[in-house]
């Protein structure tokens, strides 16, 4: 079979102290005036000040906005465009978060597309490149600064939907280790593995192509080596480094391959029990993976492999099945949930029906998965993820 590859990524900049280049670059996009979207958070801390210096070296204004929500909705994205408009600037900078990034993405694109946020919900309904964006991300998880996606509440129905479009995929990722360096040991533990998924599940699908799979198994490599450290000592900046590389590869295996089933199982789940969203992904994922490995049981084995384990010997069963322990240890030794009972959720028969209907409707991501599954298979996923020990 040849395939045919499509591989999207905004210009990469990686490194300590990039931030300080910031100004350069949104110059070098055309800047006049600079919308810069951040984290309450960051705003208060002296990371903002180094972007701000950057920009003012380089003779730009900027303005601030910062009322943004951890599951951000349609109405924050509104506001952001409201700023956006009034003020007429012409390069925006996302820093912060995946929900900051989300919200920086639409707030530009609005610019440039007449409608309301739930308009362009969906598959390429976003029609115009928005103002050009850079992303900072001041986590190492969410991979949002190289994806095409945004995801939002849907204030007219209160559920979470994605904005997929090509066109909000940014100009420019910058990524600074720094700048994730005081990120607390839950946070950096949860973020890795949101990380760890986003390189894994594309590989392990039906989307996956050579591009993508050689930079998910060095993610999948460089994020299981330094997981651990990272969030053992926030301050190993070596750890904070790889974490970030880790990342920013894992969100370009995501971008261009896309994830599955993990991501559309917890949707729900995690809509229901407002549980952060490394975490759910956590507490059902050797649940899936051991639902899909008889279907790729070789890529399981090169899994195992690039996580370290020992495969020499081993049949190539035996060395998928090594891939699903080293997961489960994986995510066991940075404290996360392994089940959906250490996530505090309560197992009733119309709970499981009703994320296994909701989690069916996600197609987008579900048509990727290397196994096909009905409502009764997603329901059997789910009920092993509260069964497992
Ligand atoms: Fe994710």
């Amino acid at each position: 079979m040849f395939q045919t590859i499509q591989f999207n990524t905004p210009l990469i900049i990686f490194g300590m102290d990039t931030v300080n280049q910031i100004g350069k670059h949104a110059k070098n996009l055309g800047a006049g005036r600079v919308l810069i979207v951040a984290d309450p958070g960051f705003v208060k801390g002296e990371g903002l000040e180094r972007v701000a210096s950057s920009l003012k070296g380089e003779s730009l204004s900027f303005e601030i906005f910062d009322r943004i929500e951890p599951e951000p909705s349609t109405d924050v994205v509104k506001g952001a465009y409201e700023v956006a408009r009034k003020g007429n600037f012409d390069v925006f900078i996302g820093v912060g978060g995946g929900s900051t990034m989300d919200v920086t993405k639409m707030a530009s694109a609005l610019m440039t597309n007449t409608g309301s946020p739930h308009d362009f919900f969906g598959v390429e309904k976003v029609k115009t490149r928005g103002k050009p964006t850079i992303m900072v991300p001041t986590t190492s998880g969410t991979g949002a600064e190289v994806t095409k996606h945004a995801i939002f509440l849907d204030t007219k129905d209160n559920v979470k939907k994605a904005v997929a479009s090509v066109n909000i995929l940014p100009d420019v990722a910058l990524v600074d280790p720094m700048l994730a360096a005081s990120c607390p040991p839950h946070v950096t533990a949860s973020t890795g593995l949101d990380a760890f998924i986003h390189a894994a599940e594309p590989f392990l699908s039906k989307m996956a192509n050579p591009l993508t799979d050689a930079i998910a198994l060095q993610a999948i490599r460089i994020i299981t080596r330094w997981l651990g450290p990272a969030v053992a000592d926030g301050g190993n900046l070596e750890a904070r480094y790889y974490m970030s590389l880790g990342s920013l590869m894992a969100g370009l295996v995501l971008h261009n391959s896309g994830t599955s089933l993990v991501h559309a199982i917890a949707y729900p789940i995690g809509g229901e029990y407002h549980t952060s969203h490394g975490v759910t992904l956590c507490a059902i994922l050797v649940a899936c993976f051991e639902y899909i490995v008889m279907a790729k049981q070789e890529k399981f084995a090169q899994l195992a492999e690039a996580m370290g384990e020992s495969v020499d010997g081993l049949s190539q069963r035996e060395a998928a099945h090594r891939a699903l322990d080293a997961i489960d240890y994986l995510v066991r030794s940075v404290g996360l949930p392994t089940n959906l009972r250490e996530l505090g959720t309560v197992k009733e028969e119309s709970r499981i029906k009703r994320w296994a209907v909701d989690a069916h409707k996600e197609q987008r991501l579900l048509s990727r998965c290397a196994r096909q599954l009905s409502v009764e298979d997603i329901e059997k996923i789910i009920e092993r993820a509260f069964e497992k020990e």
